[in-house]
């Protein structure tokens, strides 16, 4: 995203605050931010905000005489390479919906030539009353599109659909609009992420600390290659990234019908910590204090990858993940023939470190060897990892 240009306009809506993010998220990784404050956006943030993240002067009055001649209310929307409005109230998306064009923001939302997404703020009955619909209905006819608003606790005490999207939702929407090169294209994706949850009774279940990261940051960096992605999670705390479907599973035999219920795909990708045993029978009821301290026998789950890997319609690429703590190298060349993977991502987690951290550094085992990666952000590794994929699929024969 580095050197694109987002025109931002903030409405009147209490989650502006919200946005002041959305532009750190945004500066972070190279694009420019040229904001527009509403009359109402001006309630709840200010202008030195704004220009203070965003590096930029705000623009507010659509007959300012000093911006007017420089830039103009129709050049802004034309050097930026999407509009976002983050709140869109109901009565900014009403005058879109109506053609109005009476004051800087709708003036730039009428003369634009880019797309247009809007991330909804507004309280429960202003977003579900009939007339909010039909702009929404009307908008969305025109093209332009949405991100949320999501359902909750709404700042005016009520609770309901209402609530603007968070800015990572935003961030990965504007994301997905800003990015060209989509290598994956018409392909079809698997990711399985997190751990599983092995029941030992309906309170309690074996699990491990796979937090999920990892394979969550390969199925949005699928996504947004272009790939019609399904993700197939064990439970984790973590949001669903931006365009993928997600099935939440609990057990590995949940896990495995999931995945194969998602076949035929181009690629698949085995980043879940799956429980190699669950207890081999689950009590009906809790299992009381009182009483022996219980015991109960394990069994061997299926191995997702290995079931995957060898069976048919087997995907034209699949990749595993190994967990090592001593040999990496060597133990996760004899873990990529016995499960008949493609590749293999390997990690020293003898440390514990690689859990629930943002960073990883991996071996990639391939058919030509193993390629030693630096430390990366796990999004980098996830970012890396799909274009070695799209490099690959090109060479073998769908
Ligand atoms: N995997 C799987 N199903 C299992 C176990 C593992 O799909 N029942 C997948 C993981 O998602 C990962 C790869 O197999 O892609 C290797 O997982 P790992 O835990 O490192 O290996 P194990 O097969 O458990 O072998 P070991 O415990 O001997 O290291």
């Amino acid at each position: 995203m580095n050197g694109k240009s987002v025109l931002l306009i903030v409405g009147g809506g209490i989650a502006a605050y919200k946005t002041l993010d959305l532009i750190r998220r945004l500066k972070e990784r190279g694009v420019t931010v040229r904001t527009v404050l509403t009359d109402g956006g001006a309630h709840f943030v200010t202008e030195l905000s704004l220009a203070a993240l965003s590096g930029e002067p705000v623009h507010r009055d659509m007959f300012a005489t000093d911006t007017e001649g420089r830039i103009g209310h129709i050049q802004l929307s034309r050097v930026s390479d999407l509009v976002v409005v983050a709140p869109a109230t109901a009565d900014l998306m009403a005058k879109m919906a109506a053609g109005l064009a009476g004051d800087l923001a709708s003036a730039l939302l009428l003369a634009a030539d880019k797309k247009v997404l809007l991330a909804p703020s507004m309280n429960v009955k202003m977003w579900n009353h009939p007339a909010t619909k039909r702009n929404v209905e009307t908008l969305k006819r025109d093209g332009i599109l949405f991100v949320g608003p999501a359902a909750g606790d709404l700042a005016c005490g009520e609770t309901g659909s209402g609530r603007m999207a968070e800015p990572a939702e935003i961030f990965a929407a504007i994301e997905a609009q800003l990015i060209e090169h989509r290598p994956l294209a018409g392909m079809k994706a698997l990711v399985t992420a997190g751990p599983t949850h092995e029941a030992i009774d309906p309170v309690r279940y074996i699990a491990n600390r796979s937090s999920g990261k990892q394979g969550y940051a390969i199925a949005a960096a699928l996504a947004l290659a272009g790939a019609e992605t399904v993700l197939v999670s064990g439970p984790t705390d973590l949001a669903p990234p931006y365009g993928i479907k997600l099935v939440k599973v609990n057990s590995a035999r949940e896990m495995l019908a999931a995945c194969r219920a998602a076949l035929p795909a181009d690629v698949a990708i085995f980043a879940a910590a799956v429980a190699d045993w669950r207890p081999e029978t689950a009590a009906d009821a809790k299992i009381k204090k009182a009483g022996a301290v219980p015991s109960f026998r394990l069994t061997e789950n299926p191995d997702i990858l290995a079931a995957v890997a060898q069976g048919t319609p087997r995907p034209r690429l699949t990749v595993g993940f190994a967990a090592e703590t001593e040999n990496l190298d060597a133990n996760a060349a004899a873990k990529r023939t016995r499960k008949g993977c493609d590749w293999i991502v390997a990690n020293d987690v003898s440390d514990g470190a690689v859990f629930g951290n943002d960073s990883n550094r991996v071996h990639l085992l391939t058919e030509h060897g193993v390629e030693q990666w630096p430390e990366l952000s796990k999004r980098e590794i996830g970012e890396r990892l799909v274009l070695r994929i799209a490099d690959a699929l090109k060479g073998i024969e769908a």
